[in-house]
C-alpha cells in the first residue's frame, strides 16, 4: 500500500529503485470518474482534468516530496539517498528490524509482525465493516479534533494554563499538572516514574525556585513570526526571573538593551501595545540567535548578548529553514532585518552554510572574537548519532550543546515536516551526555534540551537524563496568550501573538506577569518532587537515571518497548552541574588583535574617537582579525556611532573570516591574499585587498581571496583586486562590493546592497537572490546562461542612474586599488557599458535604477559620486 511521497522515501532510502503505485495510480481514476468530482468539474469548482492528467499531476506531487526529503537531508543525487538508510526506527521489533531494515538504528524495539497485522486489520476493519458509516474517521494526526488522537497542546490544557497563570491560582494549576499527568502516553518519558533510594524531606530544605528558574530558557521563536508585543512579553519575564529568553533568528531592536524608567501605570511608551509593565524591566533577550550568521547579524547585537546560539538545525523541522512570508515583514521587521518591507526572506537550513565541523568551529571562534564574554551555544536535533555530532561540536568549543526534540516548534511548520522528522530528546540527551561523559567532554560544555516541555515533571524527567537547562517553547507562548489557532504562517492570528498586524496586535491579552507565573508554578512543582525523593538541590538529581524506572503501562503498543537505553548510565561528569554552568565563557586564546589592542595609539583613537595609521604583518594562523576591535568598538558606540578612524594596513596572508563583523570607523587594507569569509557580517567600514605585486600574473585570473566572502554583511564595502571563490556575498544584505571574477552562486541568497563583478563568474549566480543589485561585465558572452532566473531577472545597464552607480563604484575601485582592468573599463568606457548586465531582483523592480543604499553612502561621503 503506497500513497505518498512519505513512503517512498522510506523505501528509497531503504534499497528500493523502483516503485510502481498501482494503487494510487487507480485510486486517482476513481478520483476522477466519482460522480462527486465530475460534478465538482461541471460546475467550475475545479479545473477539469483527465484521467492521464490527474495521474501525472500526483506523480509530480510525489517527485516534489521526494526532492524535498533529499535537499532536508543534504543528499543531491538520487543514486547517494538509494539505500543510505538514513532513518531512525522508533518501535518496531527485533524481527521487523532483521528482516525488513536489516542494519538500521532501533534502539528501544516495539512491535512484533503479529502486532502489526493486528494493527492492520482494526484499521481495515473500521473500513469495510457494515455498521459503520461510510465516512473513514478522522483521527486529528495533524490538528487537534475533539475525540480524535491526543495532541499535547489543546484546547483544554491551554484554557486550564491560561485560568491558573492569569489568576495566579495555585490550585488551577495543580488541575493543570493533573491534566498532563493523566494524559495517554504520549512521549517515551511517560513511560517512566521517579523512585528513590531515600525517604521524603520537607519542602523547605530544597533549593529555592528563584534559583530553579535560573535554568529555565524559552525557544528561539524569531520577531517576524511572532509579533512584537509576545517577543518581549517572553523576554521582561525571563529577565524578571533571570531565565533566558531567545531572540530566534532576524534581530533585535536596539531599544530593548536598557532597561525602562518611563513605566506609569504599567504602559511604556518605549514598548507600546504592552501592559503589565515595570520600571526596571528590560526586554532584552539574554540568548541571541545568529542561525549561521545572518539577518539582523551586526556587531552591537552580537556584543549585546550573554549567548549566542548558532542553529544548525531545528527539532520540530531538521533540515528545513524558515521562511518569513512577505506579508509578515513590515517596516519594522524588515528595519531590523535589514531589508525590505514585503519581501519574502528565505532562511534555508543552516548545512547549506556550514558544511563541516570546521566551518562550524570557525563561526563559534568569530562569535568568541566579537564578544569574548558570551557563551556560544550551538543546537543540535536529537536523532542516532547525535553524540558524536556533540562531541565535535564541543571539541570545535561551543560552550553550551542544546539537543532539540522533534516535539518542539511554534505552528508555523509546514504540514508535511511536522511528522516523521526528528527524534524525541529523551533519546538525542541520553546519547549526548553519555558519548560525551565516554570521551571526558561532558564539563566542557552545558547541555540544553527543549522539546514539549510544559511542567515540572518534564524538567525533572531530563535532569535525570543528564540535562543541566530546559528550553519551553509552545508552553511559553500559550501562557503569553497564543490560543493555538495553527495559522501563524498567515498573518492573521486572531490574538496578535504571531501577527505583525497593527490592529490584531493590539489585542494581544497577555502580559509578562503571566508567564513568570507559570516558570514559578513549574519550578515549585520540581521543588516538591526534589523532596519527596528527598534530595535537596538539582545538581542532586541531574544524570542520575538510577533515579528512574519503568512505569507500569498494559498498552498493547507499549509493552515490548525497552526503555534500557535511557535508564542505563556510563557514569558522572567530573563537576556538578552547577560547576559546569558557572564556567566562563571558552576564550580563542592569545590573538594578533590583542597586540593591536594593547597599542596605546589605537585604544586612545577608539576611546576618543581619533584617527590613526597602523601596519603590521598577518600570518594564515590569524583568524578573525577585526572581530575583536569591532566588538569593542560596537560595545562603546553602537553599529554606526563611532567618529574616529581606524586605518590598519595588514602584509601576508589573512586567515579566515579576516574583517569580520567590522564596524564603521574601520578602513582596513590587506596586501597579500586571505582565506575564506572576507567581511563575514560586516556593519560598515572598508575592506581593499590588493596583491603585493602583479608581476607574473594578471590579477583579474587570479583568486585572492576565499569563499564566502561578505556573508551575511550588513554594511560597509569591499574592493579586491583579483577573483573571489565560490558563494561571494552570500546573504549580503546591505554591503557593497567590487571584485574581478568570482566562483559559482555569486549573490546567492542576497537581500540588499550591490556587487560589481568586473570579469568571469561561475554558474548558478543569484540563486535565491531577493534584494540589492549586481553588475556583472560579460566580454565574451558566455553571461546569460549562468544565471539562476528562478527569482532575478537580467537585463543591460539602461537607466541613467544604474550606469551612473555602475560608474562610480568602479571608479572608487581603481582609486583604491589601482586596479588595471577597472583602468581599462573606464577609459574606453562607452566601449565597455554594453557589455555589463544587471541583475535586477523582484523587489528591486519597481526602481530599477534607484540602489537607495548607494545614494545614502554616497550621501554621507563614503563614496565618491562623479557624474557619469
Ligand atoms: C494538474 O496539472 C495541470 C497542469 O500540469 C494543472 O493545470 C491542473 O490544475 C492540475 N490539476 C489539479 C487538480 O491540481
Ligand atoms: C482556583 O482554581 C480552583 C480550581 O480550578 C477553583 O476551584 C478556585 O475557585 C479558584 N480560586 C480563585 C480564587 O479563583
Ligand atoms: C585613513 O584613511 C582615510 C581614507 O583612506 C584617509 O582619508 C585618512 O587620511 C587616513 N587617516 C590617517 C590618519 O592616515
Amino acid at each position: 500500500m503506497f500513497i505518498c511521497g512519505l513512503e517512498l522515501k522510506s523505501l528509497v532510502s531503504q534499497l528500493c529503485s523502483a516503485v510502481c503505485p498501482y494503487l494510487a495510480l487507480e485510486t486517482c481514476r476513481q478520483w476522477r470518474l466519482s460522480t462527486k468530482t465530475v460534478n465538482l468539474m461541471r460546475n467550475g469548482k475545479m479545473p477539469t482534468v483527465t484521467i492521464e492528467q490527474a495521474q501525472r499531476n500526483y506523480s509530480k506531487a510525489v517527485k516534489s516530496g521526494l526532492l524535498k526529503i533529499l535537499s532536508k537531508m543534504g543528499i543531491s543525487l538520487l543514486s547517494s539517498y538509494c539505500g543510505a538508510q538514513i532513518f531512525e526506527i522508533y518501535g518496531l521489533g527485533q524481527d521487523i528490524v532483521d528482516l525488513a531494515f536489516t542494519g538500521s538504528v532501533s534502539k528501544i524495539g516495539g512491535l512484533s509482525f503479529d502486532e502489526l497485522a493486528r494493527e492492520t486489520l482494526s484499521f481495515w476493519v473500521k473500513a469495510f465493516s457494515e455498521d459503520t458509516a461510510k465516512r473513514l474517521e478522522n483521527f486529528g494526526f495533524i490538528q487537534f479534533r475533539p475525540g480524535g488522537e491526543y495532541h499535547g497542546n489543546n484546547p483544554e490544557m491551554s484554557k486550564l494554563l491560561h485560568k491558573a497563570v492569569r489568576q495566579k491560582n495555585e490550585s488551577a494549576y495543580s488541575v493543570y499538572q493533573q491534566h498532563l499527568a493523566n494524559r495517554p502516553v504520549n512521549v517515551l518519558r511517560d513511560l517512566l516514574e521517579f523512585k528513590s533510594d531515600r525517604s521524603p524531606i520537607p519542602v523547605g530544605r530544597v533549593e529555592s525556585a528563584s534559583s530553579i528558574v535560573q535554568r529555565f530558557c524559552t525557544g528561539g521563536m524569531s520577531l517576524g513570526a511572532i509579533s512584537r508585543e509576545t517577543h518581549e512579553a517572553i523576554a521582561i519575564a525571563m529577565n524578571r526571573l533571570g531565565g533566558k529568553s531567545n531572540s530566534g533568528e532576524g534581530g533585535e531592536d536596539p531599544v530593548r538593551w536598557r532597561p525602562l524608567t518611563d513605566v506609569v501605570d504599567g504602559y511604556s511608551p518605549t514598548l507600546p501595545h504592552l501592559k503589565g509593565l515595570q520600571n526596571g524591566d528590560t526586554a532584552t533577550s539574554a540568548i541571541k540567535q545568529v542561525a549561521s550568521g545572518r539577518f539582523g547579524v551586526t556587531p552591537t547585537f552580537l556584543v549585546n548578548a550573554d549567548q549566542l546560539e548558532i542553529k544548525i538545525a531545528q527539532g520540530a523541522k531538521p533540515g528545513e529553514g524558515g521562511q518569513l512570508p512577505g506579508k509578515k515583514v513590515s517596516a519594522y521587521i524588515a528595519r531590523l532585518r535589514n531589508s525590505k518591507p514585503g519581501v519574502p526572506l528565505i532562511s534555508p537550513p543552516p548545512h547549506h552554510d556550514i558544511y563541516s565541523i570546521e566551518d562550524l568551529a570557525q563561526l563559534i571562534f568569530d562569535l568568541h572574537q566579537v564578544n569574548p564574554r558570551a557563551k556560544v551555544s550551538v543546537k543540535l536535533v536529537a536523532e542516532a548519532g547525535i553524540g558524536t555530532v556533540a562531541s565535535g561540536v564541543a571539541k570545535a568549543n561551543a560552550d553550551i550543546i542544546q539537543i532539540s526534540g522533534h516535539d518542539g516548534g511554534t505552528g508555523a511548520s509546514p504540514i508535511s515536516s511536522i511528522k516523521h522528522a526528528g527524534g524525541p530528546w529523551e533519546l538525542g540527551l541520553t546519547e549526548t551526555h553519555q558519548t560525551l561523559i565516554e570521551n571526558g567532554l561532558r564539563e566542557r560544555v552545558i547541555l540544553r534540551v527543549d522539546g514539549g516541555f510544559k511542567s515540572g515533571i518534564d524538567v525533572l524527567m531530563a535532569a535525570a537524563m543528564g540535562a543541566d537547562e530546559y528550553g519551553f517553547g509552545s508552553v511559553a507562548m500559550i501562557a503569553t496568550g497564543c490560543v493555538m489557532a495553527r495559522i501563524c504562517h498567515t498573518n492573521n492570528c486572531p490574538v496578535g501573538v504571531a501577527s505583525q498586524r497593527e490592529e490584531l496586535r493590539a489585542r494581544f491579552p497577555g502580559v509578562p506577569g503571566d508567564l513568570v507565573n507559570y516558570f514559578l508554578y513549574v519550578a515549585e512543582e520540581v521543588r516538591g518532587v526534589i523532596a519527596q525523593l528527598g534530595y535537596e538541590k538539582l545538581d542532586d538529581i541531574i544524570g542520575r537515571t538510577d533515579l528512574l524506572r519503568a512505569r507500569h503501562i498494559t498498552l498493547l503498543k507499549t509493552q515490548h518497548l525497552s526503555l534500557s537505553y535511557i535508564l542505563s548510565c556510563v557514569g558522572m561528569p567530573k563537576l556538578s552541574s552547577t560547576e559546569i554552568r558557572n564556567q566562563n565563557a571558552h576564550t580563542n586564546g592569545p590573538s594578533l588583535e590583542e597586540t593591536l589592542l594593547a597599542d596605546p595609539e589605537i585604544s586612545e583613537a577608539i576611546e576618543y574617537e581619533k584617527e590613526v595609521s597602523k601596519s603590521t604583518r598577518i600570518y594564515n594562523v590569524d583568524r578573525a582579525v577585526c572581530g575583536r576591535i569591532a566588538g569593542v568598538i560596537a560595545k562603546k558606540y553602537g553599529d554606526t556611532g563611532f567618529a574616529g578612524q581606524l586605518n590598519i594596513t595588514f602584509t601576508g596572508s589573512a586567515g579566515q573570516s579576516f574583517g569580520c563583523f567590522l564596524t564603521p570607523g574601520m578602513n582596513i587594507r590587506l596586501v597579500g591574499e586571505s582565506n575564506d569569509y572576507v567581511g563575514k557580517g560586516m556593519a560598515g567600514g572598508e575592506i581593499v585587498v590588493t596583491p603585493v605585486d602583479c608581476t607574473g600574473f594578471v590579477p583579474e585570473d587570479a583568486t585572492i581571496i576565499g569563499n564566502t566572502c561578505l556573508y551575511g554583511a550588513t554594511g560597509g564595502q569591499l574592493f579586491v583586486r583579483g577573483k573571489a571563490g565560490e558563494r561571494f556575498a552570500v546573504r549580503n544584505s546591505l554591503a557593497e562590493a567590487v571584485v574581478e571574477g568570482t566562483g559559482d552562486h555569486c549573490c546567492e541568497y542576497m537581500t540588499g546592497g550591490c556587487v560589481v563583478v568586473l570579469g568571469k563568474v561561475g554558474r548558478n549566480v543569484a540563486a535565491g537572490m531577493t534584494g540589492g543589485l549586481a553588475y556583472i561585465l560579460d566580454e565574451d558572452d558566455t553571461f546569460v546562461p549562468k544565471v539562476n532566473k528562478e527569482i532575478v531577472k537580467i537585463q543591460r545597464v539602461n537607466a541613467p542612474a544604474g550606469q551612473m552607480q555602475l560608474k562610480s563604484m568602479i571608479e572608487a575601485h581603481v582609486e583604491k586599488t589601482g586596479s588595471a582592468k577597472g583602468t581599462a573599463i573606464l577609459r574606453e568606457w562607452e566601449a565597455y557599458l554594453p557589455l555589463f548586465w544587471q541583475l535586477v531582483p523582484p523587489s528591486e523592480e519597481d526602481s530599477p535604477e534607484a540602489c537607495t543604499e548607494f545614494e545614502r553612502v554616497a550621501a554621507a561621503g563614503r563614496v565618491t559620486v562623479k557624474s557619469a
